[in-house]
This record gives C-alpha cells, sequence and structure tokens, in this order.
C-alpha cells in the first residue's frame, strides 16, 4: 500500500480504491496560540506604545483590505461567467476554520458532488464517514503530461479562459487527475470554484481526451 500526503488529506491507495482521511490541523492551531500567548507579552514589553499604535494601524486597515480583496474576487468571478457558491468561507486559507475543517469539507463536497452529479469527469466517490474518511476509486498515475500539459489541454476545450481560475491550483497540478481505463478523471474535486467548472466542461474533458502516442 502506498500513501500520498495532500495538503488536506492523507490518501491510502489500496489496489482498487484509496482512503482519504480528514487532515485535522490540532497541532498547528495549539501552537500558534501557544506561541502567540508569550510572543505578544514579550512584544508589549519590547514596544510598549509602540506596539499599541502599531495593533491599532493593523486592525484599522483590515476591513478595507478585505473588502478590497472581496471586490477583487466578486470581478474575477464575474468574468468567469459561473455561479460559484459564495458561502463556502472556510475556504479562506490560513483561518482556524480551513485548518480543521478544510479535508473534512473537501471530501464531503466529493462525495456529494458525485452523488448528486455523477460527472463522468470526476473519480467515483463510493463512501463518506461524514468528510472524516472517504472511499474513492483508484486511478493510475499520469505519467506522459506535467502541470503545463494539464492546464493547456483544458485551455484548448474551452472558451472562456478566465474559468480554469476557479481554482487553478487544483486545474494545473497533474497529480490532480488520473487515468481510469484509459479515460482523464479528475482525483481532488473538493474546492469552491470546481463544482460549476465541472458542471459545465466535465464532459467535454471527459469526451476529448486522447492518450499521446
Ligand atoms: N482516486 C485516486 N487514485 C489514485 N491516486 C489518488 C486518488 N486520489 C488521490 N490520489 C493521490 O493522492 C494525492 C492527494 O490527493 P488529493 O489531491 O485528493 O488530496 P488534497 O489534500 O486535496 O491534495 P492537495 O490539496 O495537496 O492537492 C493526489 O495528488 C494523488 O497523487
Ligand atoms: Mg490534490
Amino acid at each position: 500500500m502506498e500513501t500520498r500526503i495532500g495538503s488536506t488529506r492523507r490518501v491510502f491507495i489500496f489496489k482498487n480504491i484509496v482512503v482519504k482521511v480528514a487532515r485535522v490541523y490540532l497541532y498547528s492551531i495549539l501552537r500558534n496560540e501557544i506561541r502567540s500567548f508569550f510572543f505578544y507579552p514579550g512584544l508589549i514589553i519590547r514596544d510598549g506604545r509602540e506596539y499599541f499604535v502599531r495593533r491599532r494601524q493593523i486592525k484599522s486597515e483590515r476591513p478595507r483590505k478585505l473588502q478590497e480583496y472581496e471586490e477583487y474576487r466578486l470581478e474575477q468571478e464575474r468574468l468567469m461567467e459561473m455561479e460559484i457558491p459564495k458561502t463556502k468561507r472556510y475556504e479562506y486559507y490560513g483561518t482556524v476554520a480551513i485548518l480543521l475543517m478544510g479535508g473534512i469539507m473537501a471530501n464531503y463536497q466529493e462525495w456529494k458532488f458525485y452523488r448528486q452529479t455523477k460527472n463522468v469527469f470526476v473519480m467515483p466517490t463510493h463512501f463518506s464517514l461524514f468528510g472524516l474518511l472517504n472511499i474513492q476509486k483508484r486511478g493510475e498515475r499520469i505519467t506522459f503530461w506535467d502541470g503545463g500539459e494539464i492546464w493547456n489541454y483544458i485551455h484548448e476545450n474551452i472558451e472562456n479562459h478566465k474559468q480554469p481560475f476557479c481554482d487553478g491550483h487544483t486545474l494545473s497540478e497533474i497529480d490532480n487527475f488520473c487515468l481510469d481505463d484509459g479515460h482523464l478523471r479528475i482525483v481532488d474535486y473538493g474546492s469552491r470554484g470546481i463544482e460549476p467548472f465541472l458542471k459545465l466542461h466535465g464532459e467535454n474533458l471527459f469526451n476529448n481526451f486522447k492518450t499521446p502516442d
């Protein structure tokens, strides 16, 4: 049995199936909390008034930065011409929510998306234990392409070239795709933007694929 460690799941690869176990970063959260507990008093003693002035500045800037970021995302999503669900706030990186829930939500979404759509381009997810653990069909590793080539293949098969940026990280990483009986399929489809993308293009990406000679 082989094991792969993704950023949100630990994947155990068996003969015909893979088991995807959600990673929960309890230790990192605790470590951050403990560090800041010792770190902040040290800064206050060292910097005195300076420390409080800086904190006030950061606090007053944060809403503006968040708003700018929100507006940027909305504009990008408008250009993508897809209905991307706005509810999955846990996907904001670096938050405690994603450290705790990222793997569970990705697993849960893969199971729900496959069950509801039976999208041909996704590797079938057979079972989910509340997102803590998923059982997915095993695929074969792709050796003839790299990240750039899968990214090109995706672009060649769609008209709106903004759309793959709904999750450029996932769609430009060859390890997120596998071969299943000669067919190309995606194995990592647990993110917010990828659902509408797969609903629009899954069938084309599945049908147009040919193994390079
Ligand atoms: N169905 C599958 N068949 C074969 N290998 C798989 C399958 N699912 C996942 N893997 C392997 O496990 C790795 C990690 O899985 P996955 O990408 O789903 O986890 P992740 O935590 O979302 O990863 P990351 O966020 O780092 O991309 C994949 O890159 C792939 O190599
Ligand atoms: Mg992955």
